[in-house]
């Protein structure tokens, strides 16, 4: 896989234990605090799921977003784009695709949470239509320090909404 792969080539499929274990890596890469594999297990045996962004289906995962789902209600728990891939609109394009699906499932609201400092996740929800809510303040206290929490709010028409 080239970084040179124009993007409209990407395939957006949703995650099939199969993928599990590319997911995991790719969360490891991203995240200081990866979800362990028992929870990625437990979250899509439940109310999880996830969507992938792959150049082919026998190809590697090049970004995953994982969400909750209850009743008409999501949220995105994280997402994350391999680091060579990142900047080039693989996330928006991730994001846009998974909402659309969603959408297609009935729900009406995705929620997420994001670091005040993390301002690329930040333009990517905002350009992807998601408003911010609220703000939990000195939410994470971590080795980096303290630092609120942004909350933001996508609404999804459903038909016969006004
Ligand atoms: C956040 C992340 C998913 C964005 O994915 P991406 O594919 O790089 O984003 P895109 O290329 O689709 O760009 C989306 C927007 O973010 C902006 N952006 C991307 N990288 C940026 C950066 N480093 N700094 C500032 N803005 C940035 C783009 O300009 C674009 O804004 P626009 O729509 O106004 O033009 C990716 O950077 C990532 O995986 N980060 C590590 C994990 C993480 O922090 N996840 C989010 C918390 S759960």
């Amino acid at each position: 896989m080239s970084v040179d792969t124009p993007l409209a080539d990407l395939l957006l499929c949703e995650l099939t234990p199969d993928d599990l274990p590319a997911a995991i890596v790719l969360d490891a890469e991203a995240f200081d605090d990866p979800f362990s594999e028992s929870l990625w297990q437990s979250l899509l045996e439940g109310r999880g799921c996830a969507w992938l962004l792959r150049e082919d289906h026998d190809t590697p995962v090049l970004a995953f977003a994982l969400f909750s789902c209850v009743l008409d209600e999501a949220e995105l728990l994280r997402i994350a784009v391999s680091p060579d891939f990142q900047g080039r609109g693989c996330g928006r394009q991730l994001i846009q695709g998974a909402l659309s699906f969603l959408q297609q499932r009935g729900c009406c609201r995705v929620m997420l949470e994001v670091r005040r400092s993390n301002l690329a996740a930040i333009r990517l929800y905002e350009h992807c239509g998601f408003v911010l809510e609220a703000v939990r303040k000195a939410y994470y206290v971590d080795s980096a320090g303290v630092e609120d929490a942004l909350i933001y709010i996508c609404t999804l028409a459903q038909p016969g909404d006004s």
